[in-house]
């Protein structure tokens, strides 16, 4: 029978409760990365609808190599540089391309990645397809990295080391050190790569991402997404611009690949306009981080940012519980191994401008009723 395995492979998931299916959105949302509710405000959908009526196109036509190559991307990079702080940036279709592009085409044979063991699949799936050896660091441990480096160098390594990290972490919410990773670079003459996926549009001055102090720095790479608190989609990566040069001559996810629609990248410019003039959106945000500590502390969440996790620690109690919360009308997502450590599976609760204080009440209120 042809895809028998394939078969097999969806029963086996589906035995052990690790099946992955699409559901549709239902209940109030504490799921969704669109953290400032940029995604369907008015002020996004006006820059939409502006940049059409002044002929921005739906699709880029090709490659940005060949025709795709339009003047609005180039006007958001250059617009991202200056909103970031870095040298230069360039823009990609997804924070997942970009991550890919960058791991596996810049660290070469010679060099060594090692990587915060909570990094994004982006990552790992960008230093599979890359050239360089890669090892994992404890969570969070600076001083792990540099000791990897370090016994790197004496065993002989004489290429580039660099350094990937999340500023902050996608299913647990904390925030990296991020200075201890920069003293860690410099000491090693290393390159530090920062994803700031989560913190883009919310944390450092302006939304400009948690490491936005160190931006410019000759060894410092972010990417920056604007799939989530900026509410519409694509990335880019910020660095120096020889970075910016290399990727675009050899990173095959930048090269082969019809480049992102220019609308997206005219809404994208829009978004880093709105994240830089419109602070109450964060201090709202911020305040319902407050609530969270207040309503889900109690219950074991950890709050430390807009993502809150919820450990349960087996597999099915946690999407049980998951469960019996989406049933009372609250979208909060069960999130299992891989994508988190074998006995961490937790419920995800993020939070956004999608609800107020009264909606994370009642949401701890039902987890009461619910948790074992
Ligand atoms: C930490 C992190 N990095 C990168 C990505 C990929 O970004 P995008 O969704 O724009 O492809 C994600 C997406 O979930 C993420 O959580």
């Amino acid at each position: 029978m042809q895809l028998a395995t394939q078969y097999a492979h969806l029963s086996a998931l589906a035995a052990a409760g690790r099946l992955r299916t699409l559901t549709p959105r239902h209940g109030v949302d504490f799921s969704s990365n669109d953290y400032l509710a940029l995604s369907d405000s008015p002020a996004l959908i006006a820059a939409a609808q502006a940049a059409l009526a002044r002929g921005v196109a739906l699709g880029s036509g090709g490659s940005r190599l060949l025709r795709g190559n339009d003047a609005e991307h180039e006007a958001l990079e250059e617009e991202a540089a200056r909103f970031f702080g870095c040298e230069a940036a360039l823009s990609f279709g997804s924070g997942y391309a970009a991550n890919t592009a960058l791991l596996s085409s810049l660290p070469q044979a010679g060099d060594l990645v090692v990587h915060d063991a909570l990094v994004h699949a982006s990552m790992h799936d960008g230093m599979r397809l890359g050239r360089a050896p890669f090892q994992a660091a404890p969570h969070g441990e600076a001083q792990a990295v540099d000791d990897a480096i370090a016994a790197w160098r004496r065993g002989g390594g004489t290429g580039t080391a660099w350094i990937a990290i999340e500023s902050l972490y996608s299913m647990d919410g904390d925030l990296a050190d991020i200075a201890s990773y920069i003293a860690v670079a410099d000491r090693h003459d290393a390159m530090l790569v920062v994803d700031e996926a989560h913190a883009t549009g919310v944390w450092g001055a302006d939304g400009r991402g948690a490491a936005a102090a160190w931006q410019g720095r000759p060894n410092l790479l972010t990417l920056n997404t604007f799939g989530k608190a900026l509410g519409c989609e694509g990335a880019v990566l910020c660095g120096p611009a020889i970075v910016r040069d290399f990727l675009i001559a050899r990173a095959r996810p930048f090269i082969f690949s019809t480049a992102p629609a220019p609308l997206s990248a005219a809404v994208a410019r829009a978004s880093l306009r709105i994240a830089g003039t419109e602070p109450a959106r964060r201090v709202q945000l911020q305040g319902l981080i407050d609530s969270a500590r207040i309503h889900l502390e109690p219950l074991g969440a950890r709050v430390r940012s807009q993502i809150v996790p919820l450990v349960i620690g087996d597999d099915r109690a946690a999407m049980q519980v998951a469960a019996a919360v989406q049933a009372a009308g609250f979208d909060v997502r069960g999130i299992r191994p891989p994508t988190v450590p074998a006995g961490t599976a937790r419920l995800r609760i993020a939070l956004t401008l999608h609800v107020g204080e009264a909606e994370i009440a009642a949401l701890a209120d039902v987890l009461e009723e619910l948790l074992p």
